[in-house]
């Protein structure tokens, strides 16, 4: 209520203030700029950038401005602290941006009270979209990126498989949608672990694993060391010469660690939504944009860089829509349905849940002309998010 009322008295004050120049269009970007998870803030602050560059800083006559606020990974009470300096004290028109879930689930009840737009372009928890009319979501969903791989083993001759998961919404998201695809089509679970969210030690669960000698491992821990660790350890384990598979969500063999994992991640068999190596012009366009703009080498574009551009591609398309009406319920109105072909495939805002719809594809890790990458070899059109059936 507080919050309401100090926003009232700011967009009075500005009202009175304003000659005839429409008012600048303020995207808050609430990050991990720091800390374990850095990597997440720069790629998706580097995509959205990217897509204002080539598309312009103005859109319907409003002059687009990024403020970002370091919000320092799992942290959820400075993520909702820096969504309330964005909103008071930079009176931000849109929040975006959110690394981790349990910063978008802190954030959702401001969206909530202030009717802001709120645009996660990385948290993946299946739930967060129902936690606010106002949230909108250009990344995807743990249940929506995880079925394919379940379906793709069973195929496959995979008949057991022994769960690793973080110990955290999209952990948890990912092991029940595991479990319900491979179950449902005649596998078997024969064990499960939960790693902690931050810093882990995958040793007892690698071993417990090797002990339980499943035809396959399957894993979702969030992008980054984290998989490096976790893939440099199957290999010295042994868990790969004893015939033990490794499958994951793409989140394992994501572009930004796959030149660290080097050989740990040949033959990881993934599905995911975006590939640096996804064969189509879009995604050519846009690799050559993203290593031309960011040429220092630090990072290689990836699926939080894709959905940092088409979230602002999403906040673009939604203000030429409303004619730079940026409040919450016409903007909303406005986004639902919206879609685009995207450096991914194509992809649309699932009217019902405001959740992306997209292709899925299911990779291999390989070396191409020298560099690992994940080679897609399938798809599944068109997927909405299973954990909301
Ligand atoms: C999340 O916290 O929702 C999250 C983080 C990293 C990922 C995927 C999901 O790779």
């Amino acid at each position: 209520m507080q919050l309401i009322k100090t926003l009232a008295a700011c967009a009075l004050a500005a009202a009175t203030a304003g000659g005839a120049q429409a008012a600048d269009l303020k995207v808050g970007l609430v990050l991990p700029l720091s800390g374990p998870f850095a990597a997440y803030g720069a790629q998706i602050e580097r995509g959205a950038r990217l897509y204002i560059q080539e598309h312009g800083d103005t859109v319907a006559g409003r002059k687009v401005v990024l403020i970002s606020k370091d919000d320092t990974g799992v942290a959820p009470a400075v993520s909702k602290r820096q969504a309330q300096n964005l909103l008071i004290q930079d009176k931000v028109d849109i929040l975006a941006g959110f690394g981790l879930t349990p910063s978008a689930f802190a954030v959702a009840p401001l969206a909530t009270e202030t009717k802001t737009p709120m645009v996660v372009m990385n948290a993946a928890t299946s739930s967060i979209t129902t936690k606010s009319p106002y949230i909108l979501r250009t990344s995807m969903t743990l249940p929506q990126v995880t079925a394919p791989i379940a379906t793709w083993a069973l195929a496959n001759g995979i008949k057991t498989v022994y769960t690793v998961v973080a110990d955290y919404g999209p952990g948890h998201d990912s092991e029940a949608q595991f479990k319900k695809t491979f179950t449902a089509g005649g596998g078997k679970i024969v064990g499960e672990s939960r790693s902690p969210v931050s810093s882990p030690d995958f040793a007892p669960f690698l071993q417990r694993a090797k002990d339980a000698k499943p035809d396959a491992v399957f894993l979702f821990i969030p992008a980054g060391e984290q998989g490096v660790a976790f893939a440099k350890g199957f290999k010295e384990r042994g868990l790969d010469k004893a015939g033990v598979k490794l499958i994951a969500t793409g989140d394992l063999t994501d572009e930004d660690v796959l030149n660290a994992m080097g050989d740990s991640a040949l033959g990881v068999y993934t599905s995911f939504h975006y590939s640096q190596a996804h064969d189509s012009p879009e995604n050519k366009a846009y690799t050559a944009a993203y290593t031309k703009a960011y040429p220092d080498g630090n990072h290689r574009p990836n699926f939080m860089s894709v959905a940092g551009y088409d979230g602002m591609r999403l906040i673009y398309d939604t203000l030429k829509k409303t004619n730079g009406d940026a409040s919450g319920d016409v903007f909303l109105a406005a986004a639902k349905g919206m879609s685009w072909v995207s450096p991914r495939g194509p992809v649309s805002i699932d009217p019902e849940t405001r959740d992306i719809i997209q292709n899925v594809y299911v990779r291999k890790v390989e070396r191409v002309d020298g560099v690992l990458q994940n080679v897609e070899f399938d798809k599944i059109p068109n997927v909405k998010d299973p954990g909301k059936e």
